[in-house]
């Protein structure tokens, strides 16, 4: 069951910015996006989704699209970046992440609208989900992509991951970054404080 209330998590959006400057918002998911998010997904080439879900898929199952929807369940995330066009909130990328307390990890993955790629969106959403990591107290950020994916790979290097072998997969490569920023240096400063509002009321979260 969920222990976060959509209420205090609506509070929690963030300004991301793009190379050029634009402005993304960037919010958690609530049920009001099921139909906008399988859109989304479904808007996505052939070969991003195979890359964000490691296979042949034209649609989030129902039980994964449920999962992306549960926000707060088994400390597990989904984030939205968001963009009025036409007048109209649309999902222009998105990231999951899991904050794994006993070994101090936040594992992510996470995709970007092939029309809205190359403006530095995923980079800035890393920094952003970096941020994030450090407000729940994790001292390592990762994630799995495919070998092939030589996009993710050039990414994640030039943000600063270092790769490791997969435990499990050998199509899977593993990156991984220490973290080291101070929260407050990148804007997510809200998110951090309400989490330590959090920790003090529930001491053991996060122990
Ligand atoms: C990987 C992905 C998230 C990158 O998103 P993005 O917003 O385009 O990334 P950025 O604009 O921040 O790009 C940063 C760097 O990534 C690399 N990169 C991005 N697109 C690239 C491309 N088409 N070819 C090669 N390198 C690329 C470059 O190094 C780029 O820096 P540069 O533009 O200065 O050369 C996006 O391509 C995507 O959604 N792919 C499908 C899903 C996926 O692969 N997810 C990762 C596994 S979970």
């Amino acid at each position: 069951m969920s222990s976060y209330r959509l209420e205090d998590l609506r509070q929690h959006a963030d300004t991301l910015r793009t190379r050029d400057g634009g402005a993304v918002n960037l919010r958690f998911v609530e049920p009001r996006d099921t139909d906008e998010l399988q859109h989304y997904f479904r808007s996505l080439t052939t070969r991003s989704r195979y890359n964000r879900f490691f296979g042949a898929i034209s649609e989030l199952p129902k039980g994964l699209l449920s999962e992306f929807l549960d926000i707060g369940a088994r400390e597990r995330f989904t984030v939205v970046a968001t963009k009025l066009i036409d007048g109209f909130e649309t999902i222009i990328a998105e990231a999951r992440y899991a904050f794994h307390a006993e070994t101090a990890t936040l594992e992510f993955g996470l995709s970007v609208d092939d029309r809205w790629q190359r403006h530095g969106i995923a980079t800035a959403l890393m920094k952003n989900l970096e941020c994030r990591a450090a407000a729940l107290g994790a001292e390592h950020m990762f994630g799995d992509t495919l070998r092939s994916n030589e996009t993710m790979v050039s990414l994640a290097r030039k943000s600063g991951f270092v790769f490791v072998n997969h435990p499990d997969d050998w199509k899977l490569v593993r990156f991984d970054k220490e973290i080291q920023v101070a929260p407050q240096d990148i804007p997510c400063a809200s998110w951090r404080l309400a989490d330590l509002s959090r920790q003090a009321e529930r001491p053991s979260a996060s122990a």
